[in-house]
Protein backbone atom coordinates (compact mmCIF):
# COMPACT_ATOMS: atom_id res chain seq x y z
CA UNK A 1 0.00 0.00 0.00
CA UNK A 2 2.54 2.64 0.72
CA UNK A 3 4.95 1.18 -1.73
CA UNK A 4 1.90 1.50 -4.59
CA UNK A 5 1.41 5.52 -2.59
CA UNK A 6 5.15 6.04 -3.23
CA UNK A 7 5.74 5.08 -7.25
CA UNK A 8 2.18 7.85 -7.52
CA UNK A 9 3.98 10.41 -6.08
CA UNK A 10 7.13 9.85 -8.30
CA UNK A 11 4.93 9.72 -11.41
CA UNK A 12 3.13 13.39 -9.98
CA UNK A 13 6.61 14.70 -9.86
CA UNK A 14 7.80 13.63 -12.84
CA UNK A 15 5.09 15.44 -14.31
CA UNK A 16 5.18 17.98 -12.18
CA UNK A 17 8.76 18.44 -13.50
CA UNK A 18 8.22 17.85 -17.01
CA UNK A 19 5.50 20.66 -17.26
CA UNK A 20 7.87 22.70 -14.94
CA UNK A 21 10.49 22.20 -17.52
CA UNK A 22 7.96 22.83 -20.82
CA UNK A 23 6.82 26.38 -19.49
CA UNK A 24 10.78 27.21 -19.39
CA UNK A 25 11.35 26.01 -22.46
CA UNK A 26 8.73 28.13 -23.90
CA UNK A 27 9.38 30.90 -21.55
CA UNK A 28 13.03 31.07 -23.05
CA UNK A 29 11.42 31.08 -25.99
CA UNK A 30 8.85 34.02 -25.71
CA UNK A 31 11.80 35.89 -24.05
CA UNK A 32 14.07 35.55 -26.95
CA UNK A 33 11.31 36.39 -29.26
CA UNK A 34 10.43 39.59 -26.58
CA UNK A 35 13.74 40.62 -26.83
CA UNK A 36 14.83 39.93 -30.41
CA UNK A 37 15.04 43.41 -31.97
CA UNK A 38 14.89 42.32 -35.48
CA UNK A 39 10.98 40.97 -35.39
CA UNK A 40 8.52 40.56 -38.40
CA UNK A 41 6.54 43.27 -36.40
CA UNK A 42 9.15 45.63 -35.56
CA UNK A 43 9.46 45.84 -40.12
CA UNK A 44 6.22 45.84 -40.65
CA UNK A 45 5.09 48.69 -38.12
CA UNK A 46 7.26 50.52 -39.93
CA UNK A 47 5.30 49.75 -43.05
CA UNK A 48 7.48 47.40 -45.11
CA UNK A 49 5.54 44.38 -47.04
CA UNK A 50 6.00 40.80 -46.44
CA UNK A 51 8.66 40.40 -49.87
CA UNK A 52 10.38 43.40 -48.01
CA UNK A 53 10.94 41.92 -44.71
CA UNK A 54 11.78 38.48 -45.98
CA UNK A 55 14.73 40.47 -47.77
CA UNK A 56 15.40 42.33 -44.44
CA UNK A 57 15.54 39.58 -42.80
CA UNK A 58 18.19 37.64 -44.93
CA UNK A 59 20.75 40.77 -45.04
CA UNK A 60 23.32 40.79 -41.76
CA UNK A 61 22.68 42.06 -38.23
CA UNK A 62 24.72 45.36 -39.17
CA UNK A 63 22.34 46.11 -42.23
CA UNK A 64 18.94 45.31 -40.43
CA UNK A 65 20.34 47.95 -37.40
CA UNK A 66 20.79 50.36 -40.01
CA UNK A 67 17.58 50.11 -41.52
CA UNK A 68 15.55 49.96 -38.17
CA UNK A 69 17.40 53.01 -37.66
CA UNK A 70 15.89 55.02 -40.39
CA UNK A 71 12.65 56.25 -41.93
CA UNK A 72 11.39 53.52 -44.17
CA UNK A 73 13.22 53.59 -47.71
CA UNK A 74 11.10 53.37 -50.48
CA UNK A 75 11.37 50.31 -52.83
CA UNK A 76 14.55 48.51 -50.51
CA UNK A 77 14.97 46.05 -52.57
CA UNK A 78 15.93 47.76 -55.39
CA UNK A 79 17.94 50.07 -53.54
CA UNK A 80 19.75 46.70 -51.74
CA UNK A 81 20.46 45.09 -55.39
CA UNK A 82 21.04 47.77 -57.84
CA UNK A 83 23.68 49.08 -58.02
CA UNK A 84 23.51 52.68 -57.71
CA UNK A 85 19.95 52.63 -57.43
CA UNK A 86 20.41 54.79 -54.12
CA UNK A 87 22.86 57.88 -56.11
CA UNK A 88 20.05 57.68 -58.80
CA UNK A 89 17.17 58.48 -56.40
CA UNK A 90 18.80 61.29 -54.22
CA UNK A 91 20.17 63.11 -58.14
CA UNK A 92 16.06 63.09 -58.26
CA UNK A 93 15.38 60.28 -61.02
CA UNK A 94 12.39 58.32 -60.78
CA UNK A 95 11.90 54.51 -60.48
CA UNK A 96 11.26 54.04 -64.48
CA UNK A 97 13.81 56.60 -65.40
CA UNK A 98 16.65 54.69 -63.52
CA UNK A 99 14.94 51.55 -65.11
CA UNK A 100 15.79 53.11 -68.77
CA UNK A 101 18.81 54.35 -67.45
CA UNK A 102 20.20 50.79 -66.53
CA UNK A 103 19.51 49.81 -70.09
CA UNK A 104 22.47 52.82 -70.92
CA UNK A 105 26.01 52.80 -71.94
CA UNK A 106 27.50 52.17 -68.57
CA UNK A 107 29.65 55.63 -69.52
CA UNK A 108 26.31 57.44 -70.26
CA UNK A 109 25.39 56.02 -66.73
CA UNK A 110 28.55 57.46 -65.15
CA UNK A 111 28.04 60.59 -66.35
CA UNK A 112 24.43 60.80 -65.31
CA UNK A 113 26.01 60.09 -61.81
CA UNK A 114 28.28 62.92 -61.31
CA UNK A 115 25.63 65.27 -62.84
CA UNK A 116 22.70 67.33 -61.32
CA UNK A 117 19.43 65.94 -62.21
CA UNK A 118 18.75 66.13 -66.53
CA UNK A 119 15.42 66.18 -67.06
CA UNK A 120 15.72 66.22 -70.99
CA UNK A 121 18.22 62.84 -71.09
CA UNK A 122 15.70 61.10 -72.67
CA UNK A 123 14.80 63.54 -75.14
CA UNK A 124 18.31 63.64 -75.95
CA UNK A 125 18.96 59.76 -76.44
CA UNK A 126 16.31 58.87 -78.42
CA UNK A 127 17.53 61.03 -81.39
CA UNK A 128 19.44 59.17 -83.97
CA UNK A 129 22.49 61.54 -84.26
CA UNK A 130 22.77 62.18 -80.72
CA UNK A 131 26.80 62.23 -79.87
CA UNK A 132 27.60 61.58 -76.53
CA UNK A 133 30.79 63.91 -76.14
CA UNK A 134 28.50 66.79 -77.43
CA UNK A 135 26.00 66.37 -74.17
CA UNK A 136 27.26 69.60 -72.45
CA UNK A 137 26.63 71.92 -75.68
CA UNK A 138 23.30 70.32 -76.17
CA UNK A 139 22.78 71.32 -73.14
CA UNK A 140 23.89 75.16 -73.09
CA UNK A 141 22.79 75.44 -76.18
CA UNK A 142 19.12 74.34 -75.38
CA UNK A 143 19.23 76.59 -72.40
CA UNK A 144 20.37 79.43 -74.47
CA UNK A 145 17.57 78.78 -77.01
CA UNK A 146 14.88 77.03 -75.08
CA UNK A 147 12.49 77.30 -78.57
CA UNK A 148 14.47 75.01 -80.56
CA UNK A 149 13.59 71.39 -80.76
CA UNK A 150 15.81 68.77 -79.12
CA UNK A 151 16.60 68.03 -83.03
CA UNK A 152 17.10 71.20 -84.49
CA UNK A 153 19.43 71.60 -81.26
CA UNK A 154 21.85 68.02 -81.89
CA UNK A 155 21.89 69.07 -85.40
CA UNK A 156 23.15 72.42 -84.94
CA UNK A 157 25.84 71.51 -82.16
CA UNK A 158 26.59 68.04 -83.97
CA UNK A 159 28.23 70.75 -86.70
CA UNK A 160 29.76 73.01 -84.47
CA UNK A 161 27.29 75.66 -84.97
CA UNK A 162 26.92 76.55 -81.65
CA UNK A 163 30.18 78.28 -82.24
CA UNK A 164 30.62 81.37 -84.92
CA UNK A 165 31.95 80.23 -88.17
CA UNK A 166 35.91 80.46 -88.03
CA UNK A 167 35.76 79.91 -84.36
CA UNK A 168 36.78 77.28 -82.13
CA UNK A 169 39.04 75.85 -85.54
CA UNK A 170 40.34 72.22 -85.20
CA UNK A 171 42.62 70.72 -87.89
CA UNK A 172 41.41 68.71 -90.37
CA UNK A 173 42.30 64.98 -89.82
CA UNK A 174 43.88 63.69 -93.10
CA UNK A 175 44.36 60.41 -91.80
CA UNK A 176 40.28 59.97 -93.11
CA UNK A 177 41.87 59.86 -96.35
CA UNK A 178 38.95 60.52 -99.00
CA UNK A 179 36.90 61.13 -95.83
CA UNK A 180 38.87 63.95 -94.12
CA UNK A 181 36.28 67.67 -93.38
CA UNK A 182 37.68 70.35 -94.30
CA UNK A 183 34.85 73.36 -93.20
CA UNK A 184 35.11 76.31 -91.33
CA UNK A 185 35.43 74.53 -87.63
CA UNK A 186 38.66 72.19 -89.44
CA UNK A 187 41.41 73.37 -91.67
CA UNK A 188 44.24 71.71 -93.38
CA UNK A 189 47.82 73.65 -92.38
CA UNK A 190 49.62 75.62 -94.54
CA UNK A 191 52.46 73.41 -95.87
CA UNK A 192 49.43 70.34 -96.40
CA UNK A 193 50.20 69.08 -100.17
CA UNK A 194 48.20 65.87 -100.67
CA UNK A 195 50.42 63.42 -102.54
CA UNK A 196 50.08 61.95 -105.84
CA UNK A 197 48.09 64.63 -107.53
CA UNK A 198 47.62 63.82 -111.61
CA UNK A 199 45.45 65.71 -113.82
CA UNK A 200 41.89 64.81 -115.08
CA UNK A 201 42.94 65.55 -118.68
CA UNK A 202 41.44 64.80 -121.63
CA UNK A 203 38.53 66.20 -119.14
CA UNK A 204 40.56 69.61 -117.99
CA UNK A 205 44.07 70.08 -117.05
CA UNK A 206 42.87 71.16 -113.31
CA UNK A 207 44.81 68.34 -110.76
CA UNK A 208 43.14 65.87 -107.90
CA UNK A 209 44.83 63.09 -106.31
CA UNK A 210 45.13 59.71 -108.30
CA UNK A 211 41.67 57.83 -106.64
CA UNK A 212 39.53 61.39 -107.28
CA UNK A 213 40.99 61.35 -110.85
CA UNK A 214 40.07 58.90 -111.97
CA UNK A 215 36.94 58.27 -111.01
CA UNK A 216 36.18 61.95 -112.51
CA UNK A 217 37.60 60.63 -115.63
CA UNK A 218 35.36 57.58 -115.87
CA UNK A 219 32.26 60.12 -114.88
CA UNK A 220 33.31 62.36 -117.70
CA UNK A 221 33.40 59.43 -120.25
CA UNK A 222 29.93 57.83 -118.68
CA UNK A 223 28.53 61.74 -119.28
CA UNK A 224 30.06 61.82 -122.83
CA UNK A 225 28.78 58.11 -123.96
CA UNK A 226 25.37 59.57 -122.61
CA UNK A 227 25.72 62.76 -124.70
CA UNK A 228 26.81 65.93 -121.76
CA UNK A 229 29.63 67.46 -121.58
CA UNK A 230 31.55 67.86 -118.17
CA UNK A 231 34.61 69.08 -117.47
CA UNK A 232 36.58 69.83 -114.96
CA UNK A 233 37.53 74.09 -113.95
CA UNK A 234 39.16 74.35 -110.98
CA UNK A 235 40.64 71.00 -108.97
CA UNK A 236 43.51 71.06 -106.14
CA UNK A 237 44.17 75.10 -104.94
CA UNK A 238 47.42 75.21 -102.53
CA UNK A 239 47.11 76.85 -99.58
CA UNK A 240 48.59 79.56 -101.04
CA UNK A 241 46.22 79.63 -104.44
CA UNK A 242 43.24 79.51 -102.22
CA UNK A 243 44.89 82.89 -100.18
CA UNK A 244 45.24 84.99 -103.00
CA UNK A 245 42.06 83.88 -104.69
CA UNK A 246 40.38 84.68 -101.20
CA UNK A 247 42.19 88.01 -101.24
CA UNK A 248 41.49 88.99 -104.52
CA UNK A 249 37.42 88.70 -103.80
CA UNK A 250 37.93 90.83 -100.81
CA UNK A 251 38.89 93.60 -103.30
CA UNK A 252 35.06 93.25 -104.62
CA UNK A 253 33.23 92.28 -101.79
CA UNK A 254 33.04 92.57 -97.84
CA UNK A 255 34.41 89.62 -96.58
CA UNK A 256 30.44 88.80 -94.76
CA UNK A 257 29.90 88.64 -98.49
CA UNK A 258 32.75 86.54 -99.21
CA UNK A 259 32.62 84.25 -97.01
CA UNK A 260 29.18 82.69 -98.26
CA UNK A 261 31.20 81.91 -101.50
CA UNK A 262 34.90 81.45 -100.95
CA UNK A 263 36.95 79.38 -98.04
CA UNK A 264 39.72 81.30 -95.86
CA UNK A 265 43.17 79.55 -96.71
CA UNK A 266 43.58 76.45 -95.25
CA UNK A 267 39.55 75.75 -95.37
CA UNK A 268 39.07 75.25 -98.74
CA UNK A 269 38.18 71.54 -99.64
CA UNK A 270 40.25 72.38 -102.66
CA UNK A 271 43.57 71.93 -100.91
CA UNK A 272 42.90 68.17 -100.37
CA UNK A 273 43.21 67.59 -104.03
CA UNK A 274 39.35 65.81 -103.80
CA UNK A 275 36.96 68.65 -104.76
CA UNK A 276 36.40 69.98 -108.30
CA UNK A 277 34.32 72.76 -109.91
CA UNK A 278 32.84 71.50 -113.27
CA UNK A 279 31.26 73.10 -116.00
CA UNK A 280 29.27 72.17 -119.09
CA UNK A 281 30.51 73.23 -122.64
CA UNK A 282 29.78 76.84 -121.21
CA UNK A 283 32.83 77.53 -119.06
CA UNK A 284 30.60 80.24 -117.01
CA UNK A 285 30.13 78.27 -113.62
CA UNK A 286 27.38 80.84 -112.62
CA UNK A 287 24.87 79.12 -115.62
CA UNK A 288 25.66 75.55 -114.81
CA UNK A 289 22.77 74.67 -112.66
CA UNK A 290 20.88 75.24 -115.76
CA UNK A 291 22.31 72.82 -118.22
CA UNK A 292 21.80 69.56 -118.92
CA UNK A 293 24.84 68.24 -117.80
CA UNK A 294 24.23 69.71 -114.66
CA UNK A 295 20.75 67.39 -114.43
CA UNK A 296 23.04 64.64 -115.30
CA UNK A 297 25.41 65.18 -112.22
CA UNK A 298 22.67 65.43 -110.04
CA UNK A 299 21.54 61.86 -110.57
CA UNK A 300 24.86 60.11 -111.26
CA UNK A 301 27.82 62.24 -109.39
CA UNK A 302 27.27 59.52 -106.58
CA UNK A 303 27.40 56.41 -108.89
CA UNK A 304 31.50 57.42 -109.13
CA UNK A 305 32.20 58.42 -105.59
CA UNK A 306 31.38 62.34 -105.76
CA UNK A 307 28.69 64.39 -103.97
CA UNK A 308 26.93 67.88 -104.91
CA UNK A 309 29.16 69.82 -101.30
CA UNK A 310 27.39 72.62 -100.63
CA UNK A 311 23.85 72.05 -101.17
CA UNK A 312 20.44 74.32 -101.78
CA UNK A 313 18.78 74.50 -98.25
CA UNK A 314 22.36 73.42 -96.34
CA UNK A 315 23.93 76.79 -96.42
CA UNK A 316 23.56 77.13 -92.96
CA UNK A 317 25.42 73.93 -92.26
CA UNK A 318 27.86 73.44 -95.04
CA UNK A 319 28.66 77.47 -94.26
CA UNK A 320 28.39 78.29 -98.19
CA UNK A 321 26.07 79.29 -100.78
CA UNK A 322 24.72 76.53 -103.17
CA UNK A 323 26.88 75.37 -105.79
CA UNK A 324 26.22 73.04 -108.08
CA UNK A 325 29.20 73.51 -109.91
CA UNK A 326 31.43 71.94 -106.93
CA UNK A 327 31.75 68.41 -106.51
CA UNK A 328 33.95 66.31 -103.45
CA UNK A 329 35.04 63.03 -103.81
CA UNK A 330 34.41 60.77 -101.08
CA UNK A 331 34.41 57.24 -102.58
CA UNK A 332 31.06 55.13 -104.39
CA UNK A 333 30.13 54.16 -100.47
CA UNK A 334 29.50 57.43 -98.76
CA UNK A 335 28.25 59.23 -101.45
CA UNK A 336 25.46 56.97 -102.56
CA UNK A 337 24.80 57.12 -98.66
CA UNK A 338 24.92 60.96 -98.44
CA UNK A 339 22.77 61.34 -102.31
CA UNK A 340 19.93 59.02 -100.56
CA UNK A 341 19.63 60.24 -97.04
CA UNK A 342 20.05 63.69 -97.89
CA UNK A 343 22.87 64.45 -94.78
CA UNK A 344 25.36 66.94 -95.54
CA UNK A 345 29.28 65.87 -95.63
CA UNK A 346 29.39 68.21 -92.21
CA UNK A 347 27.09 66.20 -90.46
CA UNK A 348 28.01 62.47 -91.93
CA UNK A 349 31.31 63.20 -90.48
CA UNK A 350 30.34 63.97 -87.41
CA UNK A 351 28.18 61.95 -86.55
CA UNK A 352 29.93 58.28 -87.78
CA UNK A 353 33.51 59.71 -87.38
CA UNK A 354 34.17 61.82 -84.76
CA UNK A 355 31.28 60.25 -82.50
N1 LIG B 1 34.05 77.87 -103.09
C1 LIG B 1 34.47 76.97 -102.07
C2 LIG B 1 33.67 77.12 -100.84
C3 LIG B 1 35.93 77.11 -101.75
O1 LIG B 1 36.42 78.24 -101.86
O2 LIG B 1 36.53 76.14 -101.37
ZN1 LIG C 1 34.86 74.57 -105.58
Amino acid sequence: MVKKKKRKLKIRNIIMMFIFLSLIIVGIFYLKEYLNPYKIENFSEMGYQTDEITFILSLSDEEKDIILNQEKIENIIKHYTIENYTEFIQIGYSDSEITQILDLDQTIQEYLLAQPYMKDIFNWLRIDNFIFNNIDRYQAYQEKYPKLLFEEVLEKVNTNRDFPYYSNIQSSDTSLGNLVLVNKYYALSEDYTPSDLISVSPYGSVKMVREAAEAFIELCDHAKEDGYTIKGISGYRSYQTQYNLYNRYLQKDPQSIVDTYSARAGHSEHQTGLAIDVSSNNPDILTFEMSSSFKWMKDHAHLYGFILRFEKGKEDITGYKYEPWHYRYVGKEIATLLYQTGLTFDEYVAINLMN
